[in-house]
């Protein structure tokens, strides 16, 4: 754990050295992520908002303040899981992230997943879905429905933001963080082979 907190810490040095590359600029402040580097799930949202370059901490505004609800109303303690962006500097007036911005900090994220390697990631809004189950796809129609990429579980879910603004998005949100916790809690199935000695383990009894 502790070398992959030095490894994680390493790549956060090298984003602050970047500068934000076409987002960089005086008072815009890096938002690596935060958490377990041990996590079994990572949640991935879009960019930081004025509190996130404010604080230099992901979801700790409004939206922020849902999601980490949800994680206590669900069990989690926030030192479980880790929480990061697709983008991780502010967009200005929180605006959409262009594909350029999105492909620029690609490798930061990249080097966050593969150093903790979740479980489960689980995709906040749209921007982070289309990295992992590709541009075209409808949140609407996906939502908590989890498929396995890259080996990880991919779950997809309404961004907490979007949440707070509509009230059947925002039903659908906690309903979904009850499936994960669900899906998060389930043994895996056996292995075939390990089924089979089952079998003729009970035939023994
Ligand atoms: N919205 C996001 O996508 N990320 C944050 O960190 C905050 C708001």
């Amino acid at each position: 754990m502790e070398d992959k907190q030095k490894l994680l810490d390493k790549i956060a040095e090298e984003l602050e050295v970047s500068g934000g590359g076409p987002l960089g600029g005086p008072g815009i402040n890096a938002v690596f992520g935060e958490g377990n580097p041990d996590a079994q799930i990572m949640f991935i949202g879009e960019a930081p908002g004025f509190h996130e370059n404010q604080e230099r901490r992901p979801f700790v505004g409004q939206a922020g303040k849902l999601l980490r609800k949800n994680l206590a109303v669900n069990g989690w303690r926030e030192d479980e899981v880790y929480i990061t962006n697709i983008v991780k500097f502010r967009p200005p007036e929180n605006r959409d992230p262009t594909p350029q911005e999105i492909e620029f900090f690609r490798p930061f994220l990249d080097k966050q997943i593969e150093i903790i390697n979740p479980k489960i990631i689980v995709t906040l809004g749209r921007f982070s879905m289309y990295k992992f189950l590709g541009i075209g796809v409808s949140i609407s129609k996906i939502h908590g429905q989890p498929r396995t990429v890259g080996g990880h579980i991919i779950f997809p879910m309404f961004h907490p933001a979007a949440a707070l603004r509509d009230g059947t998005m925002m039903k659908a949100f906690e309903q979904d963080f009850q499936k994960l916790r669900q899906m998060s809690d389930a043994k895996p199935e056996p292995e075939p082979e390990a089924k089979k000695n089952e079998a003729e383990q009970l035939k023994l009894v």
